[in-house]
This record gives C-alpha cells, structure tokens and sequence, in this order.
C-alpha cells in the first residue's frame, strides 16, 4: 500500500515555553521539517488557558479549541500534544480522550506517565496508537529513542543520571559561590528555574519521575515511581559540598536504576561522585544520562534538560517519527508484557559519607563508633574538625554498607543523646 502523502496535523493543548517553541519550529522550517517527515506537518488547533495573552507567535491561522478535551477529539487533527502538565486533571483526561477518538499522542508529561505509564500505554495499544514522550525525560537530550531504538539489542545493566537541572544549578552554584542552599535556592526562584511546586525540584520528585521512566524500558517492567527512593537536596549545605570537595568529589542529584538479584533497585537522592567523572564535571542546569549495556559498554548524554527549544526540538523528534510511520511500543515491548516490578530498597551497599554535629564531650566519639560497629558499619576514615564552644563536627567515611544499616546507626547515634542536629549520610556512587 502507497504511503499517505496527506498532511499531518497536530493539535497542541498548552502554549507555554515547550508549545511556542514547537509553533516556532513548523514557522521556521516547514521544508526541512516536510522533507524529513516525507509529508508536511502542520498545527490544526491549539488549545492553552488564556487566549488573549501575547505569546510572541502568530497563532492567527490555528483553530482554538475551548479546552484540552476539545481540542483531543477534533476530527482535524491526527496526534494530540499534550503540554498541559499534572498526573491527573485535565492533561490525563484529555490524553485518554484523544487516544478513545483514535489520535497518537506526543507528551512532555513525566508525571502523568509516572503514575499512569501502564494504563495509558495498554490503552493506546489496545487502540492502535503510540504515545511518545522524549520530552518527558531530560529535555533535549534523546534518552528515550536511544534506549528503544539504537541500545534495543542490549541488556541495559544501569541507567544513572543527573536529570533535574534546577537541582543540578543550586549545587554548582552553591559550590562556586561559596553560598548557602537558601540563598541559592532564593537565586533559582527569582530566576523562574524553580517548577511552580518547588518540592517537585528539590525534592527530587520530578527527576524521580524521569527515572521511572528510563527503568520501564530499560528493564521490562511496569512504570514503578512508588519503588523510587526519593531524597532531596534540601539538607545539603554548603559544608557537605566543600567536604566533598576536599575528598575530591560533588554533590549531585542523581539517579540510579539497575536490577539485582533482589529486585529493582531505583533511587534519586545527593550522591557523592568523583569530581574527575563525566557526572561530576556537571554544570549548571545541563543534564547528562549515562546508559550501561551488555554489549555497547558505557554511553555519556548530556545537553540541555529544560527550555523551549530543547524540549520543542524532542516533541518534534517524535512528531517526525509518527509521520514518518515508525510506531514503537510506548515502553519499548507491548506493555501488557511488562513484568510488575519487585523493588529491591537499596540492594546495592556502597560507602557513605557521614556529617554529625557532637556535643564536645568525654566519649561522644566513642558512641558514634559503637553504634556504627553496631550496625555492621566500618569505617573507613574519621575526623573531627572546627571545634565550636560545645559542639565539634564530625566527618566520617565508612566502608561498603546499606543505608538500612546508615539509618539503624544513626538512629542508635540519636538515642544516645550525643549528636546535636540531623546527621547527614551521603551515598558516594561508583560511576
Ligand atoms: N524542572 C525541571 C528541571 C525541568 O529543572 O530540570 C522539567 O522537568
């Protein structure tokens, strides 16, 4: 049968950076863009909360749809873009009523798919239909396509990355500037980096979020965001950051997936990595995804995680693909396939990095110790440095352990009544 010549017409609910820029892309580059699709593509009707606002582009020859439903079940339009955000709402209703009128979807949604993933992606395939969703997981950077199309031949043996560029921000800069988290975290907001919900940065949910999805198709399994252990940033001070430093190692968000014998483990929290590695030479709000294969060895990722033309550039990457005819699994195999994932809460020890305050007492180091010892921890080095009146901070690094046994010892170091504050413990990742 001939290939369909026809145009491709896209709905687009959500005008906000990610929608103008896509607007932007089909304005300026029409012929490159049809010459690669093998049809041109063009926007039907568009969709956003306001429709007086002044968005800087010509929206003029595009219907208006009332609402993102509306706009999903027109009879002129063929893929739905749904850049509406939120896990439930109007973005999941509205993605559930495009794929019921027959349509293929292209999202930025990680949350959505994070919570929704398999119900949604049996939904579509019941259908006939794809959903794609590059844009979901580190902007710019084409993770997904990688992981469903060029590594398909491999065993993926872990997914790392640093996938929150907010995050990735405040941590540099707090180290550059020799600043404290608050007031770097005051700098990301006024600079509009932060997500209207600050905590889906800083507290690692939306990187979490982006980690759910990697594991899905790296390991065959359902989406599992309830199996991530999530930790912010949150308690990281600049005290930790030039700890590390003098150890050699930065501070960052990172996130790990990897199957064991034990399940899936998948966590996001502050890791402690070697400056000297690609992830450790990390700056700013860039992302960067290191994918680990059976037979490819060690890939590097890295580029921009936010912004309109990054994340415009990977919806349009999808787009492209959908009108070129290529129709992948949304999770890289049908998903009625998907195993359940069993969970493996960090199965994987690693040495830590331990930072406690202790009041400046005959035998508080000793107690310390003891609990350690306790919880099976040994250490590796210890110091006490920068005597205050009562109190003297503490730095230790312990040998390879679980974070079940960090936490059992940390609490025993609590009950002891020698530590003041909340102790911090830093996993140092080999990478
Ligand atoms: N807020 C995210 C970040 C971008 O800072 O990377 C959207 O996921």
């Amino acid at each position: 049968m001939a290939k369909t010549t026809a145009p491709l017409r896209l709905g687009i609910a959500g005008l906000g950076t990610v929608g103008t820029g896509i607007v932007r892309i089909l304005q300026n580059n029409p012929d490159l863009i049809e010459a690669r699709a093998g049809r041109k593509i063009e926007i039907a009707a568009v969709t956003a909360r306001d429709k007086a606002k002044d968005r800087g582009v010509d929206l003029s020859a595009y219907a208006w749809a009332q609402d993102p439903v509306a706009l999903a079940q027109r009879d002129d339009v063929d893929v739905y873009v749904e850049l509406v955000g939120g896990d439930e709402g109007p973005a999941k209703l509205s993605m559930e009523a495009a794929i019921a009128a027959g349509k293929d979807v292209v999202t930025a949604n990680k949350a959505l798919l994070a919570m929704h993933g398999q119900a949604l992606a049996e939904a579509a395939e019941d259908a006939g239909r794809v959903i794609r969703y590059e844009a979901a997981v580190a902007g710019g950077i084409p993770v997904i396509k990688s992981l469903l199309e060029g590594l398909a031949g491999n065993e993926i043996k872990r997914v790392m990355g640093v996938m929150n560029g907010t995050c990735n921000y405040i941590l540099t800069r707090m180290e550059s500037a020799g600043l404290p988290y608050e007031e770097v975290f005051a700098e990301a907001d006024a600079l509009g980096y932060l997500e209207a919900d600050p905590n889906l940065d800083v507290g690692g949910i939306d990187a979490g979020h982006k980690l759910a999805l990697l594991s899905a198709i790296s390991f065959g399994t359902q989406v599992d965001f309830a199996g991530v252990e999530l930790e912010g940033i949150g308690a990281i001070s600049i005290e930790d950051i030039r700890q590390a430093a003098d150890m050699g190692y930065r501070i960052k968000l990172l996130g790990v997936a990897q199957m064991t014998g034990r399940g899936m483990e998948q966590r996001m929290s502050p890791c402690l990595v070697p400056a000297s590695s690609p992830l450790g030479q990390l700056e700013g709000g860039t992302n960067m995804v290191v994918l680990e294969g059976d037979e490819v060895g060690q890939i590097v990722l890295r580029g921009a995680g936010a912004g309109s033309g990054p994340t415009a550039s990977a919806v349009m990457g999808d787009v492209i693909d959908i009108a070129r005819g290529t129709r992948l699994p949304t999770f890289g195999q049908p998903a009625k396939t998907l195993r359940a994932a069993r969970s493996a809460r960090a199965a994987v020890s690693a040495p830590y990095y331990l930072r406690m305050q202790l009041m400046d007492k005959p035998g508080a180091l000793a107690k310390v110790a003891k609990s350690l010892g306790e919880a099976g921890i040994s250490i590796d080095q210890m110091r006490q440095y920068g005597h205050e009146d009562t109190s003297a901070p503490v730095l230790i690094v312990t040998h390879k352990t679980t974070r079940s046994a960090i936490d059992e010892a940390i609490s025993d170091c609590r009950s002891s009544g020698v530590v003041i504050g909340d102790p911090v413990a830093l996993r140092i990742e080999s990478v």
